[in-house]
């Protein structure tokens, strides 16, 4: 070889090592070849870390910000609107052509202070009326779907008596999706929730009736987010879950995999980590075979950075990615399952 052509496939070679965000054989693009997202749950300083910035836009092909743009971060007093880390987020989106998912409107955790100066209904409507068409207007075209509410009902299947509710009762639910609607006609509308995705408990046949319910009024809700924060504890119930997703499929909705995890006790055994893999694909067979799934979100892609241990004390474990950002085998026969569909 003499110098000159050294020199050229060396420069192609860095050339291409640079810009390989979207390698033809990258996980991502295998997931946008199948037609799917594949995304997952990222905070502000993983975009900033170099390594860890490659690894996700290697990976995965949507993001969702994990705090970034709850009422908290996103707007924490009432004239303070904090948009530097959602703007960054949706730029690296953009520049590596990933779908961003909006997380969330309404919700009975992480609010900022200006919910304890709410008195009516009315102030109720007009801070999420605000926070929806700040957020909304500002990403449009951009972000492509939104949890508009989020966990509104307890595990009885009675609804959460959250702020909102309390004010409201659903009146706001439903009218949150309007305005949404309005402020956005391109963006697609959401209600997320965790342990209502198996038909046939309390909570899963609430969610159920009451989405039917909006459907039936006209409320302008394009699908059902099902959380999925799992355990090896419990498995899935797989019959269960796919006729959940196939009512909705029936009201015309689509439903999206939005949070998912899979935990186990800690330390995990052999027999954990073969059930959390046989669970992970599971999900993904299912996405593959029902026409109204087409998206695989994961909250966090590693377990040294993960919400399980503070939330589920002696659980953990439960990502794609190990501690030191290795793929675990799972992520492996992921997308062996993603080349298929
Ligand atoms: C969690 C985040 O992962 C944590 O970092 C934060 O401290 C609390 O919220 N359901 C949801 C998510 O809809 O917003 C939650 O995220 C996890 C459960």
């Amino acid at each position: 070889m003499n110098k000159i052509f050294r020199l050229t496939v060396l420069a192609a070679g860095i050339l291409a090592g640079v810009a390989c965000t979207a390698c033809k054989k990258s996980p991502a693009a295998t997931a946008t070849k199948a037609g799917m997202y594949f995304g997952v749950a990222i905070q502000p300083g993983d975009i900033l870390d170099e390594n860890k910035a490659k690894l996700i836009v290697q990976n995965f092909n949507a993001i969702v910000p994990e705090n970034t743009m709850k009422m908290i971060n996103i707007r924490p007093t009432k004239t303070l609107w904090n948009f530097s880390d959602m703007d960054k987020m949706v730029d690296f989106a953009q520049k590596n052509k990933m779908m961003v998912r909006g997380h969330t409107f309404i919700w009975h955790q992480q609010n900022s202070t200006i919910v304890n100066q709410i008195r009516n209904r009315e102030d109720a409507f007009a801070l999420i009326g605000e926070n929806i068409n700040q957020i909304m207007t500002r990403y449009r075209g951009k972000i492509a779907c939104y949890d508009v509410a989020n966990e509104i009902f307890n595990e009885d299947g009675t609804f959460r008596k959250s702020i909102w509710y309390k004010w409201c009762g659903t009146d706001l639910y439903e009218e949150a999706f309007r305005m949404a609607r309005a402020a956005d006609s391109d963006a697609k509308l959401f209600l997320n929730d965790y342990s209502h995705e198996e038909a046939g408990t309390p909570k899963a046949e609430a969610f159920y009736e009451f989405v039917k319910s909006m459907v039936e009024k006209g409320v302008p809700i394009d699908g059902v987010g099902f959380q999925l924060h799992l355990c090896t504890d419990y498995g899935i119930n797989e019959e269960r879950l796919r006729e959940n997703i196939r009512r909705f499929a029936d009201l015309g909705l689509e439903v999206q995999f939005t949070e998912i995890d899979i935990r186990m006790k800690m330390p995990g055994s052999e027999a954990d980590v073969a059930i959390q893999k046989e669970m992970y694909e599971t999900l993904m067979r299912i996405l593959k075979d029902e026409p109204n799934v087409n998206t695989y979100m994961t909250w966090g892609y590693t377990d040294a950075t993960s919400w399980v241990p503070a939330t589920f004390h002696g659980y953990g474990d439960a990502h794609l990615f190990d501690k030191d950002l290795k793929a675990k085998p799972v992520f492996g026969s992921l997308v062996e399952l993603m080349k298929n569909k």
